[in-house]
Order: C-alpha cells, then sequence, then structure tokens
C-alpha cells in the first residue's frame, strides 16, 4: 500500500508551495470517448462474445450512472457492484464471501498456476504472508534506485535517436519496467533474455479467450476451453527463463535479500518443507507478470494522456523544473511531486490498468437490498466506478487536480480503487505508483512525446488495459536550460 505517511507528505508540500485544493472549472483539453456501447436487445451469448474481444465494449450506456446490475447468463447471475459502499462490501466486509473466480484462474492458470494473483484461502494467506517482507517500505526506497537508473538509461537511449524518431512506447515500458522488476525482485539484469519473456507475456493475452463461455454460464467444466497452442507456446517461453532463474539460485547459501531469495528460505510453519520448484515459478510469474504489465502501461496512458493537453503538460514540466531543477528523481523527491502524483492517479482512474475484478460469490449474500445467489459471477470494475457519473464530475476529462491534496476529502476511497483495495489489495501499489513517477518524469524532463499524425488510440481490456493498437509516439528533445 502507499503509506498514509506519503499521502501526508504530499499534502504538506502542497500547502507549503500554496497549490490550491480547489479544482479550477478548467475545461479539459482531452475528452475521452467510451468504447461503442453494444445495442439495447442483446442476447446474452452476443454479450459475452463481445467481451471476448474487448470487456469494456460490453457496458450500455447506463453502467455508467447506476449503482448496480444484474444479469443471468443462461444458468448463472453476473451482479456488478457499481457504487463505492458495494464495493466495500465485496472487498472488505464481506471479502470471505467473494474469491476470485474460476473464469479468471483459468485464464491465467498456464501462466500463474495457483499464484497469489488467483489462490484463494489459506494458501493466498500463506502466500501473502511470505510475500509482504519482500515489499517492505526500506525495500522499495531501494528499489527507486533502480528505477532511476533504468529510466536514465532509457532516456540515453532515446537521446541518441535522430531528432523526431518514432519509438514504439508500448514496447519501450513493457521493457523498462520488467528491468526494474528483474533488478528489484530477482537481482537479475536479464539483459538478452528479458525480451522473448516480455513478449511472451504479450503472445499469452494475444492468444487468451479471457471470457470462457461454459464458466460464464454456468455449463459444466468439461465444456470450457482448453488452453490454445500459442498460449502453451508463450508459457513455455517464460518457463525457461524463470526455472533457470530458480536453478541457479536454489541450493546456494548467497541471501541477496531479495524476493527470490525470501520464496527460496520460506518454510512451512508446521512440515518445515520449503516451497516445491513449481510453487517457485507460480510466484516469480506473477511477480513478473502483475510487477510490469500494470506499470507499464500507466505510463503508456500518462503519455498519451500527456500528448492530448498542452496545459497539464506545461503544469507538469514546471513542476519538475521547479522541484528537481535537471537533476534525476529520487525517492526522496517523490512527496515534492505533488502534481505528478496527481496526473499519475487521474491517469489510474482513466485508464486503470487492471479494468475488471471477477469474484465467485460463495454463499447467500444481500447488497443494496438485492439478494445475491451463490455460484453466481460478481464483478467490481474499476473502469465503470471510476468514469461513474454520479461519482465523478466530467468523468471522461483528464483534469489531474481532482487528485491534489484535499480534493478527495467528499469522496468515499472506494472510488478509485485502480490497486482493489481490502485484503487482496495490490501488494506492489508502492512500488508502481513510485515507479510510474520516476520514469515519468525522467522522460518528460527530457522529451516531448506526440502522437503521429492520423494515429487512433483506444483502450482494449485483455488481461490488462493496453493502448490499441500498440503506442507509436514520436519524440522531440528539450532544450536543456
Ligand atoms: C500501476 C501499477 C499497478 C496496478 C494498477 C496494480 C493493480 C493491481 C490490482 C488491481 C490487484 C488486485 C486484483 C484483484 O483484486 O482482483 C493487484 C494485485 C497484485 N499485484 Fe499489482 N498493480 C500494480 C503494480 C504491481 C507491482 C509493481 C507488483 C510487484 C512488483 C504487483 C504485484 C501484485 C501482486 C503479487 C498481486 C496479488 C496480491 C494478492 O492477492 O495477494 N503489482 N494489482
Amino acid at each position: 500500500m502507499v503509506t498514509a505517511a506519503f499521502r501526508q507528505a504530499i499534502a504538506a508540500k502542497a500547502k507549503a508551495l500554496g497549490i490550491p485544493t480547489k479544482a479550477p472549472k478548467r475545461k479539459s483539453a482531452f475528452r475521452s470517448t467510451l468504447p461503442k456501447h453494444p445495442p439495447r436487445a442483446i442476447t446474452p451469448f452476443r454479450a459475452l462474445h463481445l467481451a471476448r474481444a474487448n470487456v469494456i465494449s460490453v457496458w450500455r450506456p447506463e453502467a455508467y450512472f447506476s449503482p448496480f446490475l444484474a444479469e443471468k447468463y443462461l444458468f448463472r447471475w453476473m451482479y456488478v457492484a457499481n457504487n463505492p459502499d458495494a464495493v466495500r462490501h465485496v472487498m472488505v466486509t464481506n471479502v470471505g464471501n467473494y474469491w476470485k473466480s474460476g473464469a479468471m484462474q483459468k485464464a491465467l492458470k498456464p501462466l500463474v498456476g495457483n499464484g497469489s494473483f488467483v489462490s484463494n484461502g489459506e494458501i493466498w494467506a500463506r502466500q501473502r504472508r511470505i510475500n509482504i517482507p519482500a515489499f517492505h517500505h526500506t525495500r522499495i526506497k531501494l528499489f527507486t534506485q533502480y528505477m532511476a537508473e533504468e529510466a536514465a538509461r532509457l532516456v540515453d537511449i532515446w537521446a541518441d535517436k535522430p531528432p523526431d524518431a518514432e519509438v514504439a512506447v508500448d514496447a519501450e515500458m513493457a521493457n523498462v519496467t520488467a528491468r526494474v522488476v528483474c533488478r528489484s525482485m530477482f537481482s537479475e539484469d536479464l539483459g538478452e533474455r528479458g525480451r522473448p519473456v516480455f513478449q511472451a507475456f504479450t503472445e499469452y493475452q494475444e492468444a487468451l479467450r479471457q471470457i470462457d463461455y461454459a464458466e460464464m454460464l454456468g455449463l459444466p467444466r468439461w465444456l470450457s476451453q482448453r488452453p490454445s497452442a500459442k498460449q502453451r507456446a508463450a508459457c513455455k517461453v517464460i518457463d525457461d527463463v524463470v526455472y533457470a532463474l530458480i536453478d541457479e539460485r536454489s541450493g546456494g547459501q548467497d541471501d541477496r535479500g531479495d524476493f527470490l531469495s525470501t520464496l527460496l528460505s520460506a518454510r512451512d510453519e508446521e512440515t518445515g518443507t520449503g516451497l516445491s520448484r513449481e510453487e517457485l515459478r507460480d510466484e516469480m510469474s506473477v511477480i513478473f507478470l502483475a510487477g510490469h504489465e500494470t506499470t507499464a502501461n500507466t505510463l503508456c496512458w500518462a503519455l498519451y494522456l500527456l500528448s492530448q493537453d498542452a496545459e497539464v503538460q506545461a503544469r507538469l514540466v514546471d513542476e519538475i523544473e521547479t522541484v528537481l531543477a535537471g537533476r534525476a528523481p529520487g525517492h526522496d523527491d517523490l512527496k515534492d511531486l505533488v502534481y505528478t502524483n496527481a496526473v499519475v492517479n487521474e491517469t489510474l482512474r482513466l485508464y486503470p490498468p487492471v479494468p475488471v475484478f471477477s469474484r465467485q460469490v460463495l454463499g447467500r449474500d444481500e447488497i443494496d437490498g438485492i439478494a445475491i445467489e451463490p455460484g453466481s459471477n460478481m464483478i467490481v470494475s474499476p473502469w465503470l466506478i471510476h468514469r461513474h457519473r454520479l461519482i465523478w464530475d466530467r468523468p471522461n476529462q483528464f483534469i489531474p487536480d481532482r487528485f491534489l491534496p484535499g480534493q478527495s476529502r467528499n469522496r468515499s476511497k472506494y472510488a478509485h480503487i485502480p490497486f482493489g483495495a481490502g485484503p487482496r489489495t495490490c501488494i506492489g501499489a508502492a512500488f508502481g505508483e513510485y515507479e510510474t513517477m520516476i520514469i515519468l518524469v525522467s522522460i518528460i524532463q527530457r522529451f516531448k512525446l506526440t502522437l503521429p499524425e492520423g494515429v487512433k488510440v483506444t483502450p482494449q481490456a485483455r488481461l490488462s488495459l493496453r493502448p490499441s493498437p500498440g503506442l507509436p509516439m514520436k519524440l522531440e528533445p528539450r532544450s536543456r536550460g
């Protein structure tokens, strides 16, 4: 979790700088368009088909102002907890009744097995206990050095390109965040081994049919789809590297104090046995996937949004100049980068990297007076909650000011949930937020990025919310005064 101390430090800095806490009633230059919504009379099967291509294209306009949605798909109900109180109920108050769904487990099983992102109950609780020390704030402080070094490496490479060069920002962000996660969690510079692994994560997502019709419709499990040959091939590429990392380190005595050392030294409280090779693989793949894809997408969307709004970009450049005066950002600067933090949070609102959480309902329940059937699907969608018309003023506009200190006083904390909520909250939230800030600042200090003429970018929800068909951008070096 991003610490309360960090939030307080940001608020104190804003006060000291005299940053107004009332958002100006300015019109945003950017207005994002929602995906084309389906017609009213749509069969459940057609809805699932649309969701398979892009989960966020399935919502009808009323989903953006209804507090709760319920729909029956053949034998199974699907509910959407679409207001902050209902989100708190599902993710915090009655979290024991809402487990990670079978559909989600099935989508990710070939990739992460029963790792902590998809596991439930006691297995998950033990994994979480093992994982927590690797994310202690003293460790995160060390990781910010790697973030700054990798960001500097990236902008130096870009600086050697001819003026107006075009870069594939999506691939570049995946690469830099993957390098950071490998160095922080596994003390490894994967070098040439890295690119095929990250490419394989992309290929897996492209091949993934993330909506399993049998699962959603409540049909017998044997009708469920099997992983495709493409998915299996992508997993093999990832597994080969992950197992090599495990084998290089297991049996050795060196405790490098990183996540892999934590995993290798973990012992079962009762039996004293360590994690199996497969359990190690599952957890490392979770960290690989959850630890780079999400941050990479946040960076893509932040750069995209900034390219659409010159005024926000100018304010950001101004803050970066004032706070850093040309030097590279470090851990202690983050609390002073108040507007940068607001830009990141507003990006996470408009484009939450995990746009949908899906849970299976264990026992009967009631939410907002509606009876919830056991065995049904419960959805919490940051995409919907973050653009909900009853929660947000001008929800489709890019207005970072709404995240300046003091602005969220009257807003439920369950209205902005890019990192989830409750016990299953993202364990890497601080890691991801700091990393986004450091890499974003390092890029903006040196370059202005623009969309090439005629390029249109739309959000596509696969495992994460990606810019489609990618994010080509032109690099324009900033003059260094
Ligand atoms: C901007 C960056 C990130 C975002 C938006 C994000 C978002 C999320 C969300 C929404 C969940 C919970 C999903 C659910 O409840 O179904 C989650 C879980 C998780 N994330 Fe992140 N994440 C980010 C960065 C990271 C990083 C950098 C790491 C690791 C280095 C990480 C590791 C994990 C893990 C291990 C879980 C599973 C936690 C558990 O259930 O115990 N994430 N993330």
